[in-house]
């Protein structure tokens, strides 16, 4: 393991540095996120400004403490600062964060600036601050989930074959997107506007071809979609220029999205005909003046994604604030667009079904094949798990070796207890930690992104995500976050993360199997309540103890 800034690695094998595995389980996962993260120089994990931790001073506080923290003390931590070790109980979280959590009328955009400028708050993102992100293969899974869900909604196929995808953004989450698509068998094109983060997705392999030459990129994936063949193509460029390239030489891609750092116009997003020299030295004299060039290149942005729509082809907003931005900026029409989440995998969150992940934290691949074995033993006839183990085994690990797995209620619980009986038995080499994006079913409301136009209109209510949080808290987990929007996200969202790990030990068991049920029981009851049929079958056919479910919610809605 490496402490400079520089370059931190997560500590691998079976030596303890902390006092248990608890605490030396979520020190590894802090170095990993640092190990696979975009600017560990900064401490950035990804999302533009998704950080570990405050400053340095506070990463290498946070990291004695975890070092010396007893079995029964908890650690908290406010927006990436460690304030204090309290003395609670061996059952509670060994680490309580909460991170970029601003009162309402207050959680503006503006306001996290002036706070940030002052270092007095940090955004954890959803999974940088409370070290749960393992790079692009994170997402893959959902990624490949939400573009599957494409192909049979729109074109009745399981999968991509014979169609040409459109897309941008290749950092730590839109990294994924290549990889998913080709996966499916499809033609993709991603534009990416700064090369050198091309050409790292490139070197871990999850695309194929990189080039600054659009035309040769456009024919490229034409070819290969006539010929049925999957293909990634990287093309160093804007994705207004490429998308405005596309209507006026008449091309329409069969599916058209985004995933560029859209929710932060100042250090996410690239404002078209801009070099990157340009835009970095106007962050830095100009500020107010690059957010309005953004903003006016999000607009194009939007109307260009709305031309290929009425050429015929699918588009869909991918999360990252696209559409709001323009609505900001004068141009409300982005919203005739879909969000992902209920287009695609709406279905999926009323099951509980979710992206749900575990890492080793002894650094050991083979312990992660043998959890694949695990889970083609456990559901044989689930045709996407069988789909999705079957196509992972090609994606390269990141850091400590991890997988995820969308997996739902009871599901869950039953691998990690799995899981945990094959360390105590040493069939496995070491503890395994297990996560979950906040995009899951009951930890996030975010009425542009999760949460929008759900059944009872209850898109911006962020009770469930605080309840989640407190729940998991008392069910035992290790470390517990509740998380609001920074920068462009500011107001826009409250999620919850959980991560517990499997030590082998009795208690692990016990705590495993409440956090589990806890988490995605609460999923189900969450769109039960919203009024998802799914949803209630789901909670009906389940061990939950839903108060009214039958009655209220069906007659409600
Ligand atoms: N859909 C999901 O499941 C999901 C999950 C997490 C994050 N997100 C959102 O997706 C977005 C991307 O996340 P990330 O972690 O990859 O961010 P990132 O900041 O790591 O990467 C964004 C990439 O977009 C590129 N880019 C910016 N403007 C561009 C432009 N105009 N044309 C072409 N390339 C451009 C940047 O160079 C960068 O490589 C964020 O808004 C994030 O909040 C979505």
């Amino acid at each position: 393991m490496t402490t400079t800034k520089e370059c931190i690695t997560a500590e691998r094998g079976n030596l303890l540095r902390a006092k248990q595995w608890r605490t030396e389980g979520l020190l590894r996962l802090l170095e990993n996120v640092l190990e696979v993260g975009e600017k560990p120089e900064e401490l950035i994990v990804y999302a533009a400004l998704g950080k570990a931790a405050r400053d340095w001073e506070s990463y290498e506080v946070i990291r004695k403490t975890l070092l010396n923290l007893n079995a029964d003390e908890t650690l908290l931590i406010q927006s990436g600062k460690p304030i204090a070790v309290f003395r609670t109980y061996e059952d509670a979280p060994r680490v309580l964060l909460a991170n970029s959590n601003l009162v309402g009328r207050w959680a503006t955009t503006e306001h996290f600036y002036e706070l940030y400028a002052k270092n007095k708050i940090a955004w954890g993102g959803l999974t940088a601050g409370c070290w749960q992100y393992i790079g692009s293969q994170g997402v893959l899974q959902g990624t490949f989930e939400t573009f599957g869900a494409v192909a049979e909604t729109h074109f009745g196929q399981a999968d991509l074959r014979g169609r040409w995808v459109v897309t941008a953004g290749l950092g730590g989450m839109g990294g994924a997107q290549p990889f998913a698509l080709t996966l499916l068998g499809a033609s993709a094109l991603v534009a990416e506007v700064n090369k050198e983060r091309a050409l790292a997705r490139q070197q871990l392999g999850l695309v194929q071809h990189v080039t600054e030459d659009l035309s040769e990129a456009i024919s490229m994936c034409l070819t290969a979609k006539e010929k049925n063949q999957a293909l990634s193509v990287a093309w160093i460029g804007n994705a207004v220029e490429l998308l405005e390239t596309l209507l006026s030489e008449n091309k329409t891609p069969d599916v058209v999205t985004d995933m560029t750092s859209a929710h932060d116009a100042l250090h996410g997003y690239q404002p078209v005909d801009m070099t990157l020299d340009q835009a970095t030295q106007l962050r830095r004299t100009h500020p107010d003046k690059l957010v309005q060039l953004s903003r006016d290149s999000m607009v194009r942005h939007v109307k260009a994604l709305l031309a290929l729509r009425g050429n015929g082809a699918v588009v869909f907003d991918y999360g990252n604030n696209l559409r709001s931005q323009a609505r900001d900026h004068g141009f409300p029409d982005g919203f005739q667009l879909k969000v992902f989440t209920e287009a695609y995998l709406r279905p999926l969150f009323c099951q509980g079904i979710g992206p749900f992940r575990w890492v080793s934290l002894v650094g050991n691949p083979d312990d992660i094949r043998w959890t694949d074995k695990l889970l083609e033993r456990l559901y044989p006839n689930h045709a996407n798990i069988q789909r999705w183990i079957k196509a992972t085994k090609s994606v390269p690990f990141q850091g400590l070796p991890a997988r995820t797995a969308w997996l739902g209620h009871g599901q869950r619980t039953e691998v990690a207890l799995e899981i945990n009986e094959a360390v105590a038995s040493g069939e496995l080499s070491g503890p395994i930690s297990f996560s979950r994006d906040h995009l899951d079913a009951g930890s996030m409301a975010h009425p542009n992104i999760m949460t929008e136009n759900l059944k009872d209109g209850t898109d911006a209510v962020a009770d469930w995500p605080l309840l989640n949080a407190m729940l998991l808290t008392s069910s035992g987990a290790d470390l517990v976050a509740i998380h609001s929007g920074g920068g462009g996200y500011a107001g826009y969202m409250t999620s919850s993360g959980v991560t517990t790990i499997a030590d082998g030990s009795e208690s692990a068991a016990k705590r495993l199997e409440r956090v589990m049920n806890a988490d995605t029981g609460w999923g189900v009851l969450r769109y039960a309540d919203a009024g998802y049929d799914k949803a209630i079958d789901t909670a009906n056919a389940s061990n939950l103890q839903a108060l009214g479910l039958e009655v209220d919610a069906r007659q409600n809605h």
